[in-house]
């Protein structure tokens, strides 16, 4: 390949990049905490809280990511060093490397496991002998088999991202996108037809304003920000291989109406699922692993479904999981020379091996061992989730808004729209994300 090519083969085509992102942006916490969380707070209210939160944070620090990205053109620490010439900024841009780097140690545990839970599924497997699920789900965690399906997950991403930006990353995204779409509308219409479904549509939608209060606009806005994969050079890094002539601004509005999307259609799967068959919806592993397979082992061809939706679950991990890798991949290419090839699978092979203790401390071996109360794996996702994700978005915001003066150039915003986003960035969304900061760490209540 020659410098040209090789330069064309690390820029996403305008299409390629939107899939991309959205397949960034739709994850598990669209699948499994946005829709038990809109239940929860006030149904189509919060929906509309949640709106507001992705308008007014979510978007001007998606913008602010991606535009940092392709003005520095490079990993999320050497952007920062571009844009600034400072060896402090970019110290913050590595401080993301190592952010993504950790989640994807213990995202790639999470992602196995859906992998499982689809083959025994499609197999039949899941749904012989004792109907208790809960069990079924703690015996398979604590065993070793959850090691191979991470293994697999870190194998495929590692393979993915070894092929490139256009070879292996948007042609991924180009087909397992509007794949993830269709499977989630057969599902959709599968779950509104079974019988008592208005009961699950009325717990994820009726509206009830007397459920929103502080607490609920503060678990909007944390989510708003992990839906939307900032926080962590994710965008960033995303950003960096998009041309020039792309919109960036029309590029977060599409990816932001797409994230929204699978999350209501999620929604619209799996309430009336649970609700239909009497069980009580909840979030994350007791949602996905313990309600969802009862209902689908009493459901006429649910292994089939049940397939069909551990698949969406697989593909949802695996589109998020890749743009996660991607960034301490992009990292080591850029700061240590190494080949694409080589970081992507140098990489997955040491995140695998720190993955491996989270993997086991879930009900396996490791399980008794614990920090301040929180198991390894618990701690993974606390301190990262909590503590370096929104510090992250914090750095990414000021630098945009304080430091670097050519932002709003590069985010394509002149006149009003400029001004708008610049004091958003300078002030509301700062003061924002430390409020969640402090609510979510249990430093304040409220
Ligand atoms: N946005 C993903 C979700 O909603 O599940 C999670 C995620 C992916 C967070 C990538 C951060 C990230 F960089």
């Amino acid at each position: 390949m020659d410098k040209q090519e090789e330069k064309a083969a690390e820029r996403f085509t305008a299409s390629g990049f939107i899939l991309s992102a959205i397949g960034s942006s739709v994850g598990l916490g669209n699948m499994w905490k946005f829709p038990y969380i809109t239940g929860k707070y006030g149904g189509a209210a919060f929906f509309l809280l949640f709106i507001c939160c992705l308008v007014v944070v979510g978007l001007p620090v998606l913008l602010a990511e991606m535009a940092i990205g392709r003005g520095g053109r490079g990993s999320a620490s050497k952007a920062f060093y571009q844009l600034s010439g400072s060896r402090f900024w970019s110290a913050f841009g590595l401080f993301s490397v190592l952010t993504a780097f950790l989640i994807m140690a213990y995202y790639a545990v999470v992602a196995g496991w859906t992998l499982h839970y689809m083959a025994e599924s499609f197999t039949g497997l899941l749904f012989r002998g004792n109907p208790d699920f809960k069990q079924k789900f703690v015996s398979f965690a604590s065993g070793y088999w959850p090691l191979l399906w991470q293994a697999v997950i870190m194998l495929a991403c590692g393979a993915v991202i070894a092929k490139g930006v256009a070879g292996g990353i948007e042609r991924f995204n180009k087909v397992l996108i509007p794949g993830f779409l269709i499977i989630l509308v057969v599902l959709m219409i599968r779950s509104l037809t079974l019988r008592g479904a208005g009961e699950g549509v009325s717990f994820f939608l009726r509206p009830d304003f007397s459920r929103l209060n502080a607490e609920s606009a503060l678990v909007a806005l944390g989510h708003a920000f992990f839906s939307l994969s900032l926080g962590m050079g994710c965008m960033l890094t995303y950003g960096s291989y998009v041309r020039k002539e792309q919109s960036l601004g029309r590029a977060s509005m599409a990816i932001g109406a797409g994230d929204l999307l699978y999350a209501f259609i999620a929604g619209l799967v799996i309430f009336p699922t649970v609700f239909s068959f009497g069980l009580e919806p909840g979030e994350g592993v007791g949602l996905a692993f313990m309600a969802l397979p009862a209902a689908f082992s009493q459901m006429p061809l649910g292994f089939l479904f049940g397939g069909l939706f551990f698949a969406l679950l697989a593909i949802a991990a695996f589109t998020s999981a890749i743009s996660i890798l991607e960034v301490p991949v992009a990292y080591a290419m850029g700061q240590w020379g190494w080949s694409r090839r080589r970081a992507s699978w140098i990489v997955s092979a040491v995140c695998f091996l720190v993955g491996v203790p989270a993997a086991l401390s879930v009900g396996g071996p490791l399980a008794s061992w614990s920090i301040g109360g929180k198991t390894y794996f618990d701690l993974f996702d606390f301190v990262t989730s909590y503590i370096m994700m929104p510090l992250g978005g914090l750095f990414v915001t000021l630098f945009a808004g304080y430091v670097w003066r050519g932002a709003g150039r590069e985010a394509g915003l002149t006149g009003g729209w400029l001004f708008v986003w610049i004091w958003l960035l300078r002030l509301v969304v700062p003061i924002l994300i430390v409020l969640v900061f402090l609510y979510t760490t249990g430093l304040i209540r409220v």
